[in-house]
This record gives structure tokens, C-alpha cells and sequence, in this order.
């Protein structure tokens, strides 16, 4: 969910709707806002997109200087209205927005329902309010010697009663000039203004009217009045906070004349991997020098006597640390495991010494992520030395979350991504594993210089091996995008390093255009897969040269004797490759190690061009958040 607040000299409504329109990535499955103008609260909500949110509130102008918006992705309560944000308490003077889950909702629902507090919704959220309503007509304990605001100690002996992980806006038709927001392990940031100030989930909301930003840590709490933010601990003391200075550039969240969000990020990724490239390589290394060749910036510390490495992530940045592990066994000889982070955080293996846990979140907020991290951190405390926690976040937003979590970050630097579909932010973490592997292969001396500059000569042609799919694929892949507008059901399969390739194309084509599709190793096919394979069942197989190729076209041709259509992903000018498909996704001879970075684009390509031709919400695909901080 996304949450957005204003309070100031301006109309609050159009400042709103136009954070929310950039925090629809995080849910967008109803949207709501609450206004305070005279002494009233005014609440509009609406199902669906925010556009329907727009429509209504066009019927109504309201002047108010003072609001607090949301956009949902569903957790507790169907996507309807009575249970879109804000909520209120029973007499409707105070509305609240959150972003998290509060676990303890029912008992305190149940309680509040004894003392009349009447509900409304099936949310957690509704809670919040009800229990600040209940501070005014009845304090439970005295209210904090310091705190200036009746609205603000109200809020905050709530919060004491809140477990769970949460961001929060409060406002009261009482209290005309005042917002009050809480963070609680989910992202909440303050933007400054000229005698205005504003709130959001995420930087992207506000940085079209602030540079200056402050984002909460946890256990914090705020009070925004037109003259000034003043921020407080869950105890009520007050800290000294300075904001800070952001700066990235408002026109990378436009869409520059492509249909699509996701369109423009897949057409980006050139210049992302050159980004890296220029970023992290030692650009006066030679195999002579006695440097190591990249320069990411963290500790060598964090390889010294390593044994194990540990990947935790979710989603397509799972996908990117299964390549990884391939690249950090293969060329740094480092036995890695990679673990969804949901699953880790309830089975987590035993402690293994000298073990360096990387997390990789490219929006450094996915719930799961964080708290596995958080796990294994604490249950590294108080270990003898060889079993201290070592951690590494791989991120694209290092001003994020994860930030606060692991002491060290590799930076992605693939500019921020809007399209729930990763692409961009994808290719930029393939490349960080790059990096990281050779880096360690250099200190571990399991690769020669010259084996290392051979590799190094090999990612710098990445970028124009991109731009050459992307301009000979682009037609012809539309093109055969109209050839599925009916099918059901697509089978994805590769091998080794390529294997991870074959589950990320599957899940696009999932996410976005809600066709059942699912990925394999090759050679698994044949162990269940293959009984689903018919003529109306495409297969998809990626059949790079390597030490899996032979192997793989054998695999496809099984599934060409099944009447499979055949989707080659092959190397150009592969003739033998050539034959046995029935449609090729030519890409340029690479290094089979470096092939993710190429073979991943006509599938992105392939799953974009089947969505939009199906008419599609690309960048909004339904039921899903780009930004998922709830567990
Ligand atoms: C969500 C998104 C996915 C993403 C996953 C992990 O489910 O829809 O596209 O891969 O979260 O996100 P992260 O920000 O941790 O990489």
C-alpha cells in the first residue's frame, strides 16, 4: 500500500492524487483520501484504480489545506469500498491511512467493541482510529509531560498498543493543523517545504514539490504543523533530526512517449549495464596490476576466511540470486544456497561459520526479505567470532529500509523502476552478481588475471549485445505475440545458468499477462512436465552454446515430438539450434556464463508484446504491488 499526506498552504487535494498516482505501484486496488477544512473531515473513497478516486472528487472541490491519502493492495478485506482508507472512528473526527499489517487487530477490535466503538470495515486498520478516539474520551494514563499535542500523545499511546509492522497518517477534524505519521518497519518519508510539508511511503510521491526529505526510522513518530516537523520516540522524547537532500531527477518517473512503463525500463537496460560497468569496474586495471579489477566499495573484510555464502530474496530478485549462485560457485568456488526469504525465515538452516548472507530486494522494502535478514542477525548474536553475522544488500534503493539492516549495500544504479514487472532493476542485479563473483574470484585467486580480463572484455560488450537484440527483435516478437492471444498455458525451460532465465520468463509472462505458464530445468521435462505438452502448449527452451547445449536441444526435441510449438532463445547464426525450432529468438554468441543478460530480453520483450496485445494494464498488473511490505 501507499500512503500520502499534506499539510500546508495549498489545496490538498491535487497534491494528493498526484502522490498517489505515483505510489500506484505499491497497490491499486482502491484508493481513498481524508480532508480537514473548518472544523470538518471529509472522506472520499473509491474501488479500483485512482482514477475513479479522480472522478469522484472532481464532483466536489474542497479547498482543505490538510489531508491524507492511500492507495490499497489488499490484506485484510476485499478490495471494496468500506474497506478502502482512510478509516475513522465512530464519530468521524479522526481519519487514518496505514501501509503494513497490525497482527493484534482482533483482540483490540474486540475490546474496543465492548467499550461501543462500532466497525465498519474487515481491515486491521480500522483499529488505529478507534483507539485514539478512545484516548480523548478516556484516557488510559496521563498524558506525557513533553509532548505538545494532545493528538500526538494520542497517537502514540496507540501505537504502544500496535504490534506489527506499519506506517501511518493521522488526522483530526479537531486538530485542524496538525499530521501526525508513524513508522513501524515500514518505509515512511517527510518531505520539507516552503511553510508546507508533506508525507509518503516512497520519495517518488513528494519529489516533484521537495528535494529536502527526512525518512523515519523505526520506532519514530512525527508531528507536522504548517510551521514546522518535530520528531519523537515511541517514549515521547523528542530527537533532532536534519533532512536531507535527494537527488534524482523527477523525469525518470514519466514515460517519455513509450505505451508503457515497462516498455521504456526494458529499453533502458543498455544504458543501465553500461551505468555498472562504469560504476564498478577499476577502469586502470590491467592483469599485470596488483588491485583487484572491480571496486565495489564494501569491506574486503566480508570475504576473509568466507566457506559459505547465503542468498535471501523474493520474486525476480530470487531469480537473479539463483544466476548468482551459479556465477559465485563457478567462478569464485564458494559453495552458495539461495532461500526464498519466506521460507528462511521458518525453516532457516542450521548456523554454518563464516557465512556472508546476501539479501537482494531491488526495492529494499519486501517485508519477507528484511525480516529474514533481521533473523539471521540476531541469531548470530552473541556466537563465537567465526559465526558472526557477515551481511551484504544488493538493492536498487539504497536509501531504503534494508539500509537500516545490513551495515554494507551494493547499489544496482538502475534508476528507479515504476512497471511491477521487474526488467531493468533485474538485468542491473544480474550485473551486481558479476561483479561480486569476480571480485571474489580475484581474492580467492580461483581465476587468473587473464581469465578475469577475459570476462571483463566480455561484460563491456553487454550493452551493444542488448541494443542489437532490441533493435533486430522488437517487430518480429510483436508480431508473434498475435499468434498467442488464445493460448492457456506456455512451458518455460533452460538449463544451468539459463535455468533461473527460464523462471523469470515464465513468471513475466505471468505477472502480466495472467497466462498460466511455468519454468523447468530442461532436463526435468521429462519427469512430469512433458505429460502436459500438446500443440496448443508452447514451449519455450533457451539453447545457448555451452556445456548444456547439446543436452538442451535434446530436451526441446522431446518436446517436439509432443506436437509442442518450439520458441528457440539461440545464438545467432546457431544453424543447428535454427533447425530444430519453430521460432527463434536469436541473440549475439556470448560467453554461456554472461548469456542471462542477454537471453532474459526477447522474453521480457515476449511477455510485454503478448500483454498490451491482450489490452493489458502492463505497468498495473491486477493483484499485484510492486513493493510488497507486508509478510
Ligand atoms: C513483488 C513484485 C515482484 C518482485 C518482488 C520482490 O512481489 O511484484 O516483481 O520481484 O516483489 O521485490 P524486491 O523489491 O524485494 O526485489
Amino acid at each position: 500500500c501507499g500512503i500520502v499526506g499534506y499539510i500546508g498552504t495549498q489545496a490538498a487535494t491535487e497534491i494528493m492524487l498526484a502522490g498517489l498516482e505515483k505510489l500506484e505501484y505499491r497497490g491499486y486496488d482502491s484508493a481513498g483520501i481524508a480532508l480537514v477544512s473548518e472544523g470538518e473531515l471529509d472522506r472520499v473513497r473509491a474501488k479500483g484504480k485512482l482514477r475513479n478516486l479522480r472522478e469522484k472528487l472532481e464532483m466536489q472541490a474542497n479547498p482543505a489545506q490538510l489531508g491524507i491519502g492511500h492507495t490499497r493492495w489488499a490484506t485484510h478485506g476485499k478490495p471494496e469500498e468500506h474497506n478502502a482508507h482512510p478509516h475513522t472512528d465512530t464519530k468521524k473526527r479522526i481519519a487514518v491511512v496505514q501501509n503494513g499489517i497490525i497482527e493484534n487487530y482482533r483482540e483490540l477490535r474486540e475490546e474496543l467493541k465492548k467499550l461501543g466503538h462500532e466497525f465498519l470495515s474487515e481491515t486491521d486498520t480500522e483499529v488505529i482510529p478507534h483507539l485514539i478516539a478512545e484516548f480523548f474520551s478516556n484516557p488510559p494514563a496521563p498524558a506525557h509531560a513533553h509532548i505538545p499535542s494532545l493528538l500526538l500523545e494520542a497517537v502514540r499511546q496507540a501505537v504502544m498498543k500496535l504490534k506489527g509492522a506499519f506506517a501511518i497518517a493521522v488526522i483530526s477534524a479537531d486538530f485542524p493543523d496538525e499530521l501526525i505519521v508513524v513508522r513501524q518497519q515500514a518505509p515512511l518519508v517527510i518531505g520539507f517545504g516552503q511553510g508546507e510539508f508533506f508525507c509518503a511511503s516512497d520519495t517518488p510521491a513528494i519529489v516533484q514539490y521537495t528535494r529536502a526529505v527526512l525518512p523515519l526510522e523505526n520506532g519514530e513518530l512525527a508531528r507536522l504543523t504548517p510551521l514546522g516537523v518535530e520528531v519523537y520516540n515511541f517514549a515521547g522524547d523528542r530527537l533532532k533530526k536534519t533532512p536531507r537532500t535527494l537527488n534524482w531527477n523527477p523525469i525518470l518517473v514519466e514515460k517519455q512517449g513509450f505505451r508503457h512503463f515497462m516498455v521504456k525500463e526494458i529499453y533502458e537496460q543498455p544504458g543501465v549495464v553500461r551505468t555498472c560497468l562504469e560504476a564498478y569496474l577499476n577502469h586502470q586495471w590491467n592483469p599485470d596490476s596488483d588491485q583487484s579489477p572491480i571496486n565495489l566499495g564494501i569491506p574486503t573484510e566480508l570475504y576473509s576466511d568466507l566457506e559459505h555464502i547465503q542468498i535471501v530474496a523474493c520474486g525476480t530478485s530470487w531469480h537473479a540470486g539463483l544466476v548468482g549462485k551459479y556465477l559465485l560457485q563457478e567462478l569464485a568456488q564458494i559453495h552458495t544456497n539461495i532461500e526464498y526469504a519466506s521460507e528462511f525465515r521458518y525453516s532457516p538452516p542450521p548456523i554454518t561459520a563464516n557465512t556472508l548472507t546476501i539479501g537482494i530486494t531491488q526495492s529494499g522494502e519486501t517485508a519477507d526479505t528484511l525480516a529474514a535478514l533481521a533473523m539471521v542477525k540476531e541469531r548470530r548474536e552473541n556466537q563465537p567470532a567465526k559465526y558472526q553475522a557477515k551481511l551484504l544488500g544488493i538493492t536498487n534503493r539504497v536509501d531504503s529500509s534494508l539500509a537500516s539492516i545490513v551495515p554494507d549495500l551494493i547499489d544496482t544504479r538502475a534508476g528507479i523502476e515504476i512497471g511491477v514487472a521487474a526488467t531493468k532493476s533485474f538485468i542491473a542485479q544480474l550485473m551486481a552478481f558479476y561483479f561480486l563473483a569476480l571480485d571474489l574470484a580475484y581474492h580467492r585467486k580461483t581465476l587468473s588475471n587473464v581469465q578475469i580480463e577475459e570476462i571483463i572484455t566480455e561484460l563491456r560488450q553487454l550493452p551493444a549485445q542488448i541494443e542489437i537484440i532490441l533493435e533486430s527483435q522488437e517487430r518480429y516478437i510483436e508480431e508473434l505475440a498475435h499468434e498467442f492471444t488464445e493460448t492457456t498455458d506456455f512451458i518455460f525451460v533452460g538449463r544451468g545458468i539459463n535455468y533461473p532465465i527460464a523462471l523469470e520468463g515464465a513468471l513475466k509472462l505471468k505477472e502480466i499477462s495472467y497466462i498460466h505458464a511455468e519454468g523447468y530445468p530442461s532436463g526435468e521435462l521429462k519427469h512430469g512436465p512433458i505429460a502436459l505438452l500438446d500443440a496448443k502448449v508452447p514451449v519455450v527452451a533457451i539453447a545457448m552454446p555451452g556445456k548444456v547445449y547439446e543436452k538442451t536441444l535434446s530436451n526441446a526435441q522431446e518436446a517436439k515430438a509432443r506436437d509442442s510449438r518450439l520458441i528457440g532463445v539461440i545464438a545467432m547464426d546457431d544453424k543447428e539450434a535454427a533447425e530444430t525450432f519453430d521460432e527463434l529468438l536469436p541473440v549475439p554468441q556470448v560467453n554461456e556464463l554472461l548469456s542471462p543478460v542477454l537471453t532474459v530480453i526477447p522474453l521480457q520483450l515476449l511477455s510485454y508484446h503478448i500483454a498490451a496485445r491482450r489490452g493489458l494494464d502492463v505497468d498495473q498488473p491486477r493483484n499485484l504491488a510492486k513493493s510488497v511490505t507486508v509478510e
